[in-house]
């Protein structure tokens, strides 16, 4: 079974699944998985940790911008393992908190954390064989991906999906609490003015309300194969 060296970027609305698949994918093609999120979410738990965001004040951009210079966020394994850590901290755990959830989307929109996150992902991908998800990978990141994803999924069915992970980690969530969280990020994302979440013109939706990762795999694999000319079905 021979995969080409391609990148395969996916973007989509929050908690449709783009991490889970894109996770899967990285296993069975034996690809490098970045998550990009996870840099947003990193570089928000530095900003909560040291004070530099406020409900009252905002975010202190300047502060944040000076300590950009040096945050060393990356990811540590292969495949489906890959862990985020800043420096030699894991922090995989702790940028997935409802805390950090509430305040990754105002971050993210600041276009001094976008040249960070965007210079890291190239850096990371510019030997192709990755697997990125996020909201303006095949817009902005990698325009040029040879195959370009782009996930929805009813709300309802994202909330549920979202609250009965993290209830399962122990977080105390209700579905209505993660359905507001959901509704206000795709919000913010989609309406931010640097590199809003944005479908490519040339990338494929994927609707996956009532599919399973199986379902969804045997799916790219046809897609694959018909436009590569590789037959990667078992
Ligand atoms: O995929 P996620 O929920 O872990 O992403 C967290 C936040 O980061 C999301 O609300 C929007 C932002 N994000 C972004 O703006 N651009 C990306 N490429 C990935 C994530």
């Amino acid at each position: 079974m021979h995969i080409p060296d391609i990148i395969i970027a996916i973007d989509g609305y929050s908690s449709t699944g783009k991490s889970s698949f894109a996770r899967l994918i990285a296993d069975e093609f034996g690809f490098l998985y970045l998550d990009s999120g996870a840099l947003y979410r990193g570089v928000t738990l530095y900003a909560i940790e040291n004070g530099l965001v406020s409900a009252s004040d905002g975010i202190d951009v300047p502060a944040l911008e000076k300590a950009l210079a040096t945050l060393d966020l990356h990811f540590e394994g292969r495949g489906s393992h890959c862990r985020t850590f800043m420096g030699d901290r894991c922090i995989e755990k702790d940028i997935r908190t409802l805390a950090v959830s509430g305040k990754v989307s105002p971050v993210a929109a600041l276009p001094q954390v976008r040249d960070y996150v965007d210079r890291r992902l190239r850096e990371l991908g510019k030997d192709k064989r990755v697997v990125l998800d996020g909201r303006d990978i095949g817009t902005t990141v990698f325009p040029d991906a040879e195959l370009k994803i782009f996930m929805v999924a009813d709300v309802d069915v994202r909330a549920m999906r979202r609250a009965a992970e993290m209830q399962a980690k122990g977080e105390d969530v209700s579905v209505g609490e993660v359905r507001r969280n959901l509704q206000e990020r795709d919000y913010i994302d989609s309406h931010r003015k640097t590199s809003p979440l944005a479908k490519a013109p040339d990338a494929i939706i994927l609707d996956n309300s009532r599919m399973t990762l199986q379902d969804q795999m045997i799916w790219l694999k046809d897609i694959v194969a018909g436009r590569f000319n590789t037959d990667v079905r078992d």
